[in-house]
């Protein structure tokens, strides 16, 4: 059975039409109520099935149904904001692609593979990403792949890839990170934070991106490779 997304931005929409239809409902159905109880009040009848609604009544039930409203609004405004995309979005698995294609397209252009929408990078990586035994980073690799999360680990800016100098350089306060994210300068504490990853049968790319895994404290270097020419941020 196909699995159906829906962003934040559909669900808000949803509850938004849904209270709005709510608030007309009760809105029209205590105004029709009102007006038959003044009716038939006019005319000396008792109303059938319900007591007489006196205009002050409803007024008040008019304000506390609005009241109501606004909170099942303001809550389920909240809920939608903070629902994660259920297929495709950050805070998912990713499918970023076949694995071949991945590298083929870092081959091909030199630089780490971006995907966008999950925020982050795939660099190619052959190497061991936890040489020290009190960094924990099983998972981060598969098949000569690792996943980089895009934001910087000193104040969270987007972290560019800069081709002339292969490394990662923080246009915000200068902190650089090297082809595997691991720190070089700067002020950020520690390397590029990284993600989870599997390729199933099929040789899709899955990238867990739920759970954020720590970069490596400073001083960890697996490339000992300087930097390859000039840097971008000066
Ligand atoms: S946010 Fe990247 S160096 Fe400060």
């Amino acid at each position: 059975m196909p699995v159906v997304a829906i962003s934040s931005g559909v669900l808000a929409a949803i509850v938004a039409v849904v209270v709005v239809d709510l608030f007309a409902i009760v809105f029209g159905l205590s105004f029709v109520r009102a007006r038959r109880a003044e009716r038939a009040a006019a005319a000396g009848l008792p109303l059938p099935g319900a007591k007489p609604v006196s205009r002050r009544d409803f007024f008040r039930r008019s304000l506390l149904a609005s009241l109501g409203i606004f909170a099942a609004q303001f809550g389920g405004g909240t809920i939608a904001f903070l629902w994660p995309n259920l297929k495709g979005g950050f805070g998912s698995v990713i499918n970023a692609g076949k694995l071949e294609d991945i590298k083929a397209a870092i081959s091909s252009s030199g630089e780490p593979y971006y995907f966008g929408a999950g925020r982050f990078y795939i660099v190619a990586y052959d190497g061991k990403p936890s040489p020290e035994a009190d960094y924990a980073a099983e998972g981060v690799t598969a098949q000569g792949i690792m996943p980089l999360y895009q934001r910087c680990v000193h104040l969270g800016c987007r972290v560019p890839f800069c081709k002339q100098s292969q490394w990662f350089e923080c246009p915000c306060h200068g902190s650089k990170y090297n082809t595997a994210g691991e720190y070089k300068l700067g002020p950020a504490p520690r390397g590029l934070d990284r993600f989870a990853v599997e390729i199933t049968e099929a040789g899709d790319v899955m990238v867990d991106t739920s759970r954020i895994i720590l970069g490596p404290p400073r001083g960890v270097d697996t490339l000992g490779k300087p930097q390859a020419g000039p840097f971008c941020v000066v």
